[in-house]
């Protein structure tokens, strides 16, 4: 699975599931642009990927936010020369059960993860259209499959994202350009050490491999899904659970 000299945008590259992914896709050759709200992880992840031979690009970038997240893909292709590779991995989380969830909790996980996604999928693909060539891979959850108790919001959201990931796929099939997703299931990160120790412990003990999900579970995934052993898959849901909710 070489990617030598492939250009890849990682957003929400800063800690957790992106930065494995990151430094993952930079194991296998790629120069990656690191991508993250928060300036200083960017840079700290773009070091990283410098000591492993290739180059990191931290950029600061909402993903919620049209001329952010379109100044991210420009940032590749004007620093690097091209786009080979999205990953759309940035999310947050804004939990409460269905009777008390704001309007704002809702707009603002709805904001992050499918307007983000869009926004960077749209300038994306005015590139790798011209190019005729292209791996796009977006990270849902196994939430967006089965559902969660206080995260109407997120559920739905990470549901929403297979819809567009197969939408997308279709019309960029004909310009070589793939467009699949991952849903990971409980995945040691910031994110779900936030849940109560009592409710993750119930979690794990749900897995089938017996273990919780790690990064790097994840970035195998993508990394497949960012290769050329993946040339003929587009439009896929990969679920990376250990089992869970199979
Ligand atoms: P995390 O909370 O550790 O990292 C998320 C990163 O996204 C942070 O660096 C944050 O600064 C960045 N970010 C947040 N809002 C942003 C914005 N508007 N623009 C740019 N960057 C932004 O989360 P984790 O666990 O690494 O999750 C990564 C992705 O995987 C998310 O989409 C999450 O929903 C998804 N996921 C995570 C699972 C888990 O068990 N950890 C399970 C299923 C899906």
């Amino acid at each position: 699975m070489e990617l030598n000299g492939k250009i890849a945008v990682v957003t929400g590259a800063g800690q957790g599931i992106g930065r494995e992914i990151s430094l993952f896709l930079a194991k296998h050759g790629a120069n990656v642009v690191v991508g993250d709200l928060n300036l200083e992880s960017a840079l700290q992840v773009a070091k990283e990927i410098e000591k492993l031979g290739t180059k990191g690009l931290a950029y600061q970038v909402d993903v919620s936010q049209k001329e952010s997240a379109h100044g991210l893909i420009q940032a590749a292709i004007d620093t690097f020369g091209g786009l080979d590779i999205l990953v759309n991995n940035a999310g947050i989380t804004r939990d409460a059960m269905l009777h008390k969830m704001t309007e704002e909790q809702f707009d603002q996980v709805i904001a992050v993860h499918m307007k983000g996604t869009f926004f960077c999928m749209q300038a994306a693909a005015i590139h790798m259209r011209q190019e005729q060539k292209g791996k796009i891979v977006n990270i849902s959850s196994i939430a967006g499959k089965v559902g969660n108790m206080g995260q109407v919001n997120y559920a739905g959201a990470k549901a929403g994202l297979v819809g567009m990931t197969k939408a997308a796929a279709k019309e960029l099939a004909k310009f070589q350009v793939n467009v699949n997703a991952v849903q990971p299931g409980f995945i040691d990160t910031d994110m779900t050490r936030a849940v109560p120790e009592k409710v993750r412990q119930i979690k794990i003990a749900e897995i089938p491999m017996n273990r919780i999900g790690e990064p790097l579970d994840i970035a195998k995934a993508v990394v497949f899904l960012c290769s050329d052993y993946s040339d003929y898959m587009t439009g896929n849901v990969l679920e990376v659970t250990g089992g869970r909710f199979m």
